[in-house]
């Protein structure tokens, strides 16, 4: 089992890594106080793991209850989140109880959602079970729900008490949604450096290296900015884009992480537009998106459809876009003077 610590205060917490782990859950998160554990999952999850997951962990809680919703991102909402209060609230939940998340960023982010607005904040423990969300949606702390008008836009800046990734989990993840995950780890490589990157592209490295290799990255990351005011920023590499993508498609033609892939190499393309990016990097990175089967353009839509969506992301201003832009690998900034006139250039 190999161990991330995310340093940050009283905060702090630990997350581990390991094939087969599940079962080590009560020694990992053991508490001192008897308490009741609230498992927030969708049905898929719970159909296959369900049973697995409450054998576990059972012993450690006086008692178990569930919120099992239904599948998909359509149910990250606030509706979501109050049938999680009610469920809490009936069986007498105090702040000395907790919660577990067991399933992938949709669960992560409406769990942890819950967790941090119920009594002003109740602990929680994310089981991660898609290669996406134990890369990324699982830790750092950013939890949200969807509204009606757009993405996550309410949400808070809350810590789990700690992570349990066991991998085993990602056996009967659908490969279109392991690909998914690849992206998110294929950014942090990006991000993290030649040593990083080259490992990926090299392909000879166990599943859970690359794993602890982009958690990493995020854990140091996230302890220099926890509240995204700075350089955490940089891990949307591709997001703004990727943002625009699943907003005029409707969330329905990419999966998150695809998205992602295709908002990287705008990403590069803007880079190489206004001369910061090293000439070599897009097809390299081109490479590595397309040995897991992810895609690097748009199809069956206009680029210049995306426009409008920009000025809806969190970090613009009407006469100028912030982008995240990579320059080389390990070298990945914030330009914050992007004209509409240098963007629609790269969306002909
Ligand atoms: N908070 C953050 O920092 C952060 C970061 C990245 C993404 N996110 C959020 O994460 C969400 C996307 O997460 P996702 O890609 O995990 O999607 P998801 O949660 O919708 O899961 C994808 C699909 O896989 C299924 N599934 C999950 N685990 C499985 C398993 N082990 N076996 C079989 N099927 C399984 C799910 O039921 C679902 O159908 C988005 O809402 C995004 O906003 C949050
Ligand atoms: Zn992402």
């Amino acid at each position: 089992m190999r161990t991330v610590k995310i340093k940050l205060g009283e905060n702090s917490y630990s997350i581990y890594i390991g094939k087969g782990i599940l079962e080590e859950f009560n020694s990992l998160f053991s508490s001192k106080e008897a308490r009741k554990a609230l498992i927030v999952t969708n049905n898929t999850v719970w159909n296959i793991y369900g049973k697995r997951v409450i054998d576990s962990i059972k012993d450690g809680f006086t008692k178990v209850e569930t919120l099992i919703l239904p599948d998909g991102e359509r149910y990250k909402t606030l509706r979501s989140v109050e049938k999680g209060y009610k469920v809490l609230v009936e069986n007498k939940f105090t702040r000395s109880d907790c919660i577990i998340n067991l399933g992938g960023g949709v669960i992560c982010d409406t769990g942890g959602f819950i967790s941090a607005t119920y009594m002003r904040g109740i602990d929680f423990y994310q089981i991660p079970t898609t290669l996406l969300a134990q890369v990324d949606a699982s830790i750092g702390g950013k939890v949200a729900v969807n509204l009606p008008q757009g993405k996550n836009l309410v949400g808070a800046f809350y810590q789990p008490k700690g992570v349990l990734i066991d991998v085993n989990f990602l056996e009967t993840l659908p490969k279109r949604e392991l690909s998914s995950g690849w992206s998110e780890i294929i950014k942090a490589g990006i991000i993290g450096g030649e040593d990083f990157f080259s490992i990926l592209e090299r392909g000879k490295y166990p599943l859970i290296t690359a794993i602890e290799k982009a958690i990493k990255l995020k854990a140091k990351i996230v302890k220099m900015d926890e509240k995204d005011k700075a350089i955490r920023k940089i891990l949307n590499l591709g997001h703004t884009f990727a943002h625009a993508i699943e907003s005029a498609t409707n969330y329905r033609r990419y999966l998150h992480g695809e998205a992602v892939a295709i908002g990287i190499m705008y990403a590069i393309k803007l880079g190489e537009a206004i001369g910061v990016t090293d000439p070599s990097l897009k097809d390299r990175v081109k490479a590595l998106l397309e040995r897991f089967n992810l895609p690097t353009e748009l199809k069956k839509l206009n680029p210049q459809d995306l426009i409008p969506y920009f000025y809806v992301d969190k970090k613009a201003t009407t006469s100028s876009l912030s982008f995240i832009i990579p320059l080389k690998i390990g070298d990945v900034r914030e330009f914050r003077n992007i004209t509409p006139e240098i963007l629609g250039g790269i969306l002909k």
